[in-house]
C-alpha cells in the first residue's frame, strides 16, 4: 500500500506521518516512512543542490529533472521493493508536489511533465494521497513562526511569491478534484488529532495488499 502526503511547508505533514506510522505499526503493519526530495543517498544529494539558496540561477527546466531525477532513484531503490516485501510506504511528498510547484506554479508545460514523471516512477502511482490544505496565508505565517522559533530551514523553496504559492494551492485543489477517488483533502487548520482521525478514516476505507487481508481499522 503506497500513501502520499502533500500539502505546503507547515501544514503538519510530518506530524501526521508520524502518528499515522505509529498507529499502524501499533496494529502490526510493516511501515517504511520517506520523503521527496530525497529518501535515499543520491537523492539526498540531490536534495541539497534543489535547495541550495545560492543557486539562484535555477532553470524550472533544471529544478524539474532534479525532482524527477532523486524521484527515479527512490522509487528503484526504496519505493518499490518494499511495496514487494507488503509493507505499507508512506512518503511525504510524490509525484503531485511536481505537478503542483513545477505545473500550476512554474506553468511548465503539463504533458511534458507528465511524460518526465512517468518515465520517473516507471507509472507507479499511490493508493491514496493525503493533502493537507491551508490557506497560503496561514502556511506563510507557521513557516514564519517556526522560522522565528529556530525551527525548520528556509529553503530556495521557499523564497517564491505569494502567487506562486496560490497557484501550488489551487493546482493541488484541481486535481484532488480530478481524481477524487485517491485523494483525500482535509482542512489543516483542524487540530492534531481530528486530522489525524481524518487520515485514518481514509487509510480504513482502502483495500489492504495482497499479503495482508486484514483491513486497517478506522479507530485511532
Ligand atoms: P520540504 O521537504 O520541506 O517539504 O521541501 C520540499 C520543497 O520542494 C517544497 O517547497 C516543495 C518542493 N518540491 C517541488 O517543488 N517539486 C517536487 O517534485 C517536490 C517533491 C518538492
Amino acid at each position: 500500500m503506497f500513501i502520499t502526503f502533500e500539502g505546503p511547508d507547515g501544514s503538519g505533514k510530518s506530524t501526521q506521518i508520524t502518528l499515522l506510522s505509529d498507529y499502524l505499526q501499533a496494529q502490526g503493519r510493516r511501515v517504511y516512512r520517506t520523503r521527496e526530495p530525497g529518501g535515499t543517498p543520491i537523492g539526498d544529494q540531490i536534495r541539497d543542490v534543489l535547495h541550495d539558496v545560492s543557486n539562484t540561477e535555477m532553470r524550472a527546466v533544471t529544478e524539474i529533472l532534479l525532482y524527477s531525477a532523486s524521484r527515479a532513484q527512490l522509487v528503484a531503490q526504496v519505493i518499490k521493493p518494499m511495496l514487494a516485501e507488503g509493507r505499507i510506504v508512506l512518503c511525504d511528498r510524490y509525484a503531485d508536489s511536481a505537478y503542483a510547484y513545477q505545473g500550476y506554479g512554474r506553468q511548465l508545460d503539463m504533458a511534458m511533465l507528465q511524460s518526465i514523471t512517468q518515465f520517473a516512477t516507471q507509472t507507479l502511482k499511490p493508493d491514496l494521497t493525503i493533502y493537507l490544505d491551508l490557506p497560503v496565508e496561514d502556511g506563510l505565517m507557521r513557516k514564519r513562526k517556526a522560522n522565528d522559533a529556530g525551527e525548520g530551514e528556509l529553503n530556495r523553496m521557499d523564497r517564491q511569491t505569494r502567487d506562486f504559492y496560490e497557484r501550488v494551492r489551487q493546482g493541488y485543489l484541481q486535481m484532488a478534484q480530478a481524481e477524487a477517488e485517491r485523494w483525500t483533502v482535509i482542512d489543516a487548520r483542524q487540530s492534531v488529532e481530528q486530522i489525524q482521525r481524518e487520515i485514518c478514516a481514509a487509510v480504513s476505507k482502502l483495500k489492504p495488499p495482497t499479503a495482508d487481508r486484514r483491513p486497517p481499522t478506522a479507530d485511532c
